[in-house]
């Protein structure tokens, strides 16, 4: 497939499939590599497959020292450790939880979170509305408390993209279309539904939270309005400067923030992921196709980062999407941004010194010797798995924390064969990163991380999304698929060919040091239906129809330092039969591999977040884009989503609203912890 594809091919069914079909083109150059030459020695043996325990190859493999002791003793590991009876797998038009536990609808698209935003009318929206209003598709959720007890806080939300099928009355896919109904108005409140959302909630004394619609801490954050600056490495460089930015310094606005994290010291890091898709081209061939000028100096950076991407028509209306009017205007995007919730007057700040990729989450730890971690995940076809390491400490100083993302090491992973990961600084003059090369200066490793991921040997994964950290040393990568794996290009790490279901990778670093330069890795589970044996799924024998599941997407640790995992199909979720859904996933001793089914989400939809509270108490979901992905296949409807005709009208269905992306938030009916 080709860049043409994505203007024009009418078997994309809307831009989720748009992002899945443009991670078919090949833009890692070093996948030759691979081929034909790595033969998987570890989990390639038939009797791993299908309720062997993982934890016991690791052992094997490693000796017990490799499993750091969790939070919660093993011992406690005979019989189901979380104790919720597991809902029943299925898919239809709303959302369900397990027995015992309320979902509430918290905040939805269009709801008002500030005192003077209009109420939402989906038939009359505005930007200026918009931009008061929380956006659309929420994806990650964060949350700081601002008292002792915690129940005020401040609910940060990311809001990853917009569909504008279901979004917008009468216009229909647009891309389809060659964006013939899609106006500079529309365009501007597709902006202003993109970026983030700050607002303050609080709990009542019936134990549900609200929104506190008048806090002054409220506050949207979108590509249409609102200044950042970048600092770091690359900030002033010649590749940064723009027209309307000759410093290098400035730029307006954030997009496609996906999944993110929050900083030891309570700011909200929002990751840029597909920026690739926001930039645009006015160069087509005779057949009306996009073409990219293969001269540009920015070319080999363009390709490999997939820029035009021509997924939405901002460019058409904005000099600063078009690329043959602002050719380094990508370069300001695929940056992790951080943003101080607590002061509403602050700007956001881009922190080169984290790298630029299409970030998948930045979740945060703290390492033995007290410098900030950040994990975040490269989520392309055969992309890479990151991490970013302080110069300096942690401190109770807020202000001199946040200088902690301007100065660090960027490292980029190598799984060997032997069960080693290796992380691999990308510091300028090091190794192979020098002019020689085409890297003049750390300002071009970072804006080139992957090319410079590429030259060092990086390991190519199965489109790393979130990755979690937790504090005793621990990881866990969640790899979500890789229908594009030929046989010959499998690794120990990515063992599967033609991945459709993806695995979860644990991450032990050496000395449970999240600083470590090295560790050692194991697989958790392959995913996959367990009952069929080409799939190739690995899960605990006690495994059930409810509880496999596929796509890994997005996940939290809870208070006791368990793992949850939310899934993303896509548009293939037919392949599972099962809607998108949050899981609750043994990790540790005779369970390790056991998953549970706790909340799933109406059709169409994929689930976000999830967020525990710091005691436990509250889980945060988002189910983002309801009623869209792969409506096809849901049987009765066997059509796509429209404004008019969508395939569920969650959370109200009204029939005069279409569905709407909202985040739930989930509480124990009595209190108490989610999972005990
Ligand atoms: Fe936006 Fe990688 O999911
Ligand atoms: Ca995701
Ligand atoms: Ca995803």
């Amino acid at each position: 497939m080709d860049r043409k594809s994505f203007v024009t091919d009418p078997e994309i069914g809307n831009k989720a499939e748009a992002f899945e079909a443009f991670d078919d083109i090949p833009t890692n150059p070093n996948l030759s590599r691979t081929i034909g030459d790595v033969i998987n020695h570890r989990y390639g043996r038939r009797d791993l497959l299908r309720g062997a325990l993982a934890v016991t190859a690791t052992t094997a493999l490693f000796g017990t020292s490799a499993i750091v002791a969790p939070r919660r003793a093993a011992a406690e590991g005979h019989g189901a450790r979380y104790d919720f009876e597991e809902l029943t797998w299925g898919n239809d038009e709303n959302h369900h939880i397990a027995k015992g536990y309320d979902a509430d609808v918290l905040l939805r698209w269009g709801d008002p979170i500030t005192a003077d935003a209009p109420e939402f009318d989906v038939m009359n929206q505005s930007a200026e509305a918009q931009l008061q209003q929380f956006g659309y598709n929420n994806d990650y959720v964060g949350f700081t408390p601002l008292d002792a007890d915690g129940a005020r806080g401040l609910l940060c939300v990311n809001h990853e993209y917009t569909n504008e099928e279901v979004m917008f009355p009468g216009i229909g896919r647009q891309d389809e279309a060659a964006y013939a109904d899609m106006t500079k108005e529309l365009v501007d409140i597709e902006m202003a539904a993109h970026g983030g959302t700050v607002v303050e909630i609080a709990r009542g004394e019936d134990g549900k939270w609200a929104l506190v619609r008048d806090s002054r801490y409220n506050r949207r954050i979108t590509p249409l309005n609102t200044e950042m600056m970048l600092d770091g490495p690359a900030a002033g460089h010649a590749r940064l400067q723009t027209n309307d930015d000759p410093t290098g310094t400035r730029v307006i606005g954030t997009l496609n923030n996906c999944a993110g994290g929050m900083t030891p010291w309570g700011t909200y890091l929002m990751a840029e992921e597909n920026f690739h898709g926001y930039f645009w081209t006015d160069r087509f061939d005779a057949d009306g196709y996009p073409v990219l000028d293969e001269t540009l100096p920015e070319a080999a950076s363009y390709d490999r980062y997939g820029v035009p991407g021509m997924w939405f028509n901002w460019g058409q209306y904005y000099d600063r999407f078009n690329i043959d009017k602002e050719p380094h205007m990508p370069n300001k995007f695929g940056w992790v941004v951080e943003v101080d919730p607590r002061d509403p007057d602050a700007m956001p700040v881009k922190h080169t010194a984290l790298g630029r990729f299409r970030h998948e989450g930045c979740e945060t730890t703290v390492s033995a010797e007290g410098r900030l971690v950040v994990y975040s995940g490269d989520d392309n076809r055969f992309d890479y798995l990151y991490k970013y390491v302080s110069t300096g400490t942690v401190s109770d100083d807020p202000a001199a924390n946040s200088a902690l993302l301007s100065d660090g090491v960027l490292y980029v992973a190598r799984f060997d064969e032997d069960g080693t990961i290796v992380w691999m600084p990308l510091v300028h003059g090091t190794g192979p990163l020098t002019a020689e090369n085409g890297f003049n200066d750390q300002g071009d490793v970072l804006i080139d991380a992957r090319r410079a991921g590429d030259i060092l040997g990086a390991t190519p994964m199965d489109r790393p999304e979130d990755v979690q950290p937790r504090g005793d040393g621990t990881a866990f990568v969640m790899l979500t698929n890789n229908s594009r794996r030929k046989p010959g290009q499998v690794n120990a790490a990515n063992p599967r060919p033609e991945s459709s279901f993806g695995h979860i990778i644990e991450i032990k670093e050496a000395g449970g040091d999240h600083a470590a330069e090295t560790g050692t890795w194991s697989i958790v589970v392959k995913c996959g239906d367990p009952t069929l044996a080409e799939v190739g799924a690995e899960w605990h024998p006690e495994t059930s129809a409810n509880g496999w599941f596929g796509s890994p997407d997005n996940c939290a640790i809870d208070a006791d330092g368990r793992l949850w995992v939310a899934t993303d199909q896509g548009s293939d979720w037919a392949e599972t039969g099962k809607s998108d859904g949050l899981y609750a996933l043994e990790t540790e001793g005779e369970l390790r591999g056991l998953p549970r089914l706790f909340f799933r989400c109406p059709v169409g939809g994929e689930i976000c977040g999830p967020y525990f509270t710091g005691d436990g108490e509250t889980l945060f979901l988002s189910v983002q884009h309801p009623g869209t992905d792969g409506t096809k296949d849901f049987k009765g409807f066997e059509r796509e989503s429209t404004f008019a005709d969508p395939a569920t009208r969650w959370p109200d269905f009204d029939p005069n609203m279409p569905p709407r992306p909202s985040v739930v938030v989930v509480t124990r009916q009595g209190g108490g912890k989610i999972a005990i």
